[in-house]
């Protein structure tokens, strides 16, 4: 970025003008520049080829033929000083976007974004984005595709693992955090836009089909976010909404992101999501493809060609204006600007201290650890004079806790549990450790090893999951348990009658039925990146106390889903006394565990519930205090979360939504007062005559530590 070391938007402005460039004003640089382009010139500019780390011989060639405006997977400092060269010696020596997916760290991993959604803390969110963004542009990155903010109600669907789960509110302030994080360093691009999490069936890339109103209150929320951030691009999705592909348009890219939100960046297609268009059946021809996208306001073409190879011909037939082709291009050199890479395409700053990002990122994986349950306190372990049996195939395992979209990530980089506990517990406990089964695999062979050491052990760790690529793009399930044979190992070692300790490493909720009714305590982990097994030890011995919450639900049974806590009421709500209300006759209604919800090794009670004015205008500001008090024998954090219920609309509204959360640390006995403020202009919904409006009434609040409990009170809006 340039000299600055401010935000990307505040530095939009000034001193990153170029040597290439005449000393004018930016718009009047790129006006020249655009005036010496030629058509194919131009056209290269909304090329963006992937490179497979290094640029090839092809690809260089385009680069200095000024046929390309970027690349992806370009990475590495040198990799990248030799594609920025080919670019320079081309004829307007323009550099090169160079784009990878930074997802949660580039070499340092951090972990997954459902995980660090956990957390509840956007401002240490942000930290990691921003480490994570300044090791990338230290290896020559200068463009990241994420935040991926796509909303997910459906754990069957992998890519819930790269996002902040089901809530709007959560989702729209972690994109925030996000996108300032990454672009201290870097262009961040949110994405997929839009509603790609909503695939019907949870199978991956399927077709989306929603009202207006599902669309408006619960997936564009966290774009919307972003974009108010100062989002320097935004990606499109590779499905269609209602009928119409995502990266063909114009209402999405045009009409709704330019025009209702004022957003001034790029949009780049996702990889050939512009030859997609095809397969959607909305476009006879490459070509067409290519017009369709480009005139709906897609701006550059990844990996698709097809703007580069097909558009020239359309343009010079009157196909396509020159106009939205000079408009495309203008957005890409503005983004180059902003970067600064015309005063300095190579940029390279130093990679931050290796030991400095490993101690945030071990930060970052305590705040996502969320326990389950803690009957009869198992937890935190005692840490002298026992045996600890460390069972399961994640136990010892370097490659999963890198999630499914780990960069650069490497595994030798990974502190297992297994050496996390060694490494807590040193000679004062004995370790034993058996894998007792693979993740995915029939064989049961190595169980007799896994139950001798629980039947060793006082305390037996059985630490289960999913493989990093069982979530993560192209990897929907339709079955949410436990993968292979690792159940049945599970219930084998319980039944030696040693305590058990789950640790779940996964990346999307789990169907825990058995566990949750057997097992005394659980950890969800998801997949903490680098520092897991050092986190995870911090957690089970008590250094650290858990204050992860869930961003997501977890149900009961997969015949639940989609399930979720802002829920509409219906017309007959369930009820045990009624036959005749919405339930099913063989499950509960209700989760296994609910959004929001996470333990601790303390207690937390809250009392006092008050409003500064319990009636108000459109333009107030709601005020909510409530007292804490720290209720056990350790500190501990937990997170207030702020739900309203609107109650009488023109439409039907959901039964809770998160408007705001706090976490908050107590000392043991100690308690404390605090406000939580949401702007009555927040409570806005989509309105029948499609606009967002907040209508005059009552509203139920609701104050607490999860969606599905805490104090009541109500308010009235004028
Ligand atoms: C992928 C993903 C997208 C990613 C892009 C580049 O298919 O959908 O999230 O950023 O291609 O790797």
């Amino acid at each position: 970025m340039c000299e600055s070391r401010a935000p990307l938007i505040r530095v939009l402005l000034v001193g990153c003008l170029t040597a290439a460039l005449p000393a004018a004003t930016p718009a009047q640089h790129l006006d020249s520049l655009l005036a010496r382009m030629t058509l194919e010139e131009k056209l290269g500019q909304l090329h963006l080829p992937s490179a497979n780390q290094r640029a090839n011989r092809e690809q260089l060639d385009l680069a200095r033929r000024g046929l390309a405006g970027g690349f992806l997977n370009v990475h590495g400092r040198e990799a990248a000083r030799q594609a920025q060269q080919a670019a320079l010696a081309a004829r307007h020596k323009i550099p090169l976007l160079l784009g990878l997916d930074v997802i949660h760290g580039y070499r340092t991993t951090f972990p997954i974004p459902l995980a660090e959604a956990s957390s509840f803390d956007p401002e240490l969110v942000e930290a990691a984005a921003r480490m994570a963004g300044r090791e990338a542009r230290a290896a020559g990155v200068n463009w990241t595709f994420a935040p991926m903010v796509d909303i997910a109600r459906d754990p069957r669907w992998g890519r819930i693992a790269e996002g902040s789960g089901e809530d709007p509110y959560l989702g729209s302030v972690m994109a925030a955090a996000r996108v300032r994080g990454f672009q201290e360093h870097v262009l961040a691009t949110v994405k997929h836009f839009a509603a790609y999490g909503a695939a019907e069936a949870g199978r991956d890339y399927n077709t989306v089909d929603m009202s207006d109103r599902t669309l408006r209150d619960i997936y564009l929320p966290p774009f919307k976010a972003a974009v108010d951030a100062g989002v320097a691009s935004v990606m499109t999705a590779f499905n269609d909404i209602g009928g119409v592909p995502a990266s063909g348009s114009a209402w999405l890219t045009d009409t709704l992101l330019r025009r209702e939100w004022g957003f001034d960046g790029f949009v780049v297609s996702d990889w050939t999501s512009v030859l997609e268009l095809l397969q959607h059946g909305v476009a006879g021809s490459r070509a067409e493809a290519g017009r369709l996208a480009l005139t709906a306001g897609v701006d550059m073409d990844m990996v698709s060609g097809i703007y580069l190879d097909s558009l020239a011909a359309l343009v010079r037939a009157n196909r396509i204006p020159l106009a939205v082709v000079d408009t495309a291009v203008k957005r890409i050199l503005r983004a180059k600007v902003r970067l600064g890479l015309f005063t300095d395409p190579y940029r390279e700053i130093p990679a931050p201290n290796a030991n400095a990002a490993r101690a945030l990122a071990r930060r970052m994986a305590h705040a996502s650890i969320v326990l389950l349950k803690n009957e009869g306190n198992v937890l935190p372990l005692a840490r002298s004079a026992q045996t600890i049996a460390v069972i399961g195939p994640l136990a010892d395992n370097q490659l999963e806790p890198l999630g499914p979209w780990h960069a650069q990530g490497r595994r030798q980089d990974v502190v297992t549990v297994l050496a996390g506990i060694r490494a807590h517990v040193g000679t004062s406990a004995q370790v034993l450790h058996a894998a007792g089964c693979a993740i995915e695999d029939t064989a049961t062979a190595g169980f007799a090893e896994a139950v001798a050491a629980a039947r060793r052990a006082g305390v037996a760790i059985v630490v289960l999951g999913e493989r990093h690529d069982m979530s993560g793009e192209a990897a929907s399930r339709t079955s949410l348990g436990l993968p292979g044979v690792q159940q049945r190992l599970l219930e084998a070692v319980h039944a030696t009658g040693t305590p058990v300790v789950l640790v779940l490493m996964n990346g999307r909720p789990l169907i825990l039925e058995w566990a949750a009714e057997r097992v005394p305590a659980i950890l969800e982990t998801w997949f903490l990146g680098v520092e897991a097994g050092s986190a995870i030890a911090d957690v089970l011995f008590g250094t650290v106390n858990p204050s992860g919450r869930l961003p997501v639900t977890i149900p009961r049974t997969l015949g639940q889903i989609p399930l979720y806590y802002n829920h509409r009421n219906t017309g007959r709500p369930p009820s045990d006394s009624d036959k005749f209300t919405s339930k099913y006759i063989d499950v509960p209604v209700t989760p296994r565990y609910p959004f929001g919800y996470g333990l601790s090794y303390t207690t937390f009670a809250y009392r006092d519930l008050k409003l500064a004015a319990a009636r108000l205008g459109q333009r107030d500001t709601l005020r909510a205090s409530v007292t804490i008090a720290n209720t056990g024998r350790r500190e501990g954090t937990t997170v207030v979360q702020l739900y309203v219920r609107d109650e009488v609309a023109s439409v039907t509204r959901p039964v809770r939504e998160l408007k705001a959360f706090q976490r908050v640390t107590l000392r043991p006995g100690e308690s404390r007062t605090v406000e939580l403020r949401v702007a009555v202009a927040d409570l806005a919904f989509w309105g029948p005559e499609r606009r967002f409006v907040v209508e005059p009434g009552s509203f139920r609040l609701f104050v607490g530590p999860s969606s599905a409990e805490g104090l009541e009170t109500r308010f009235e809006v004028r």
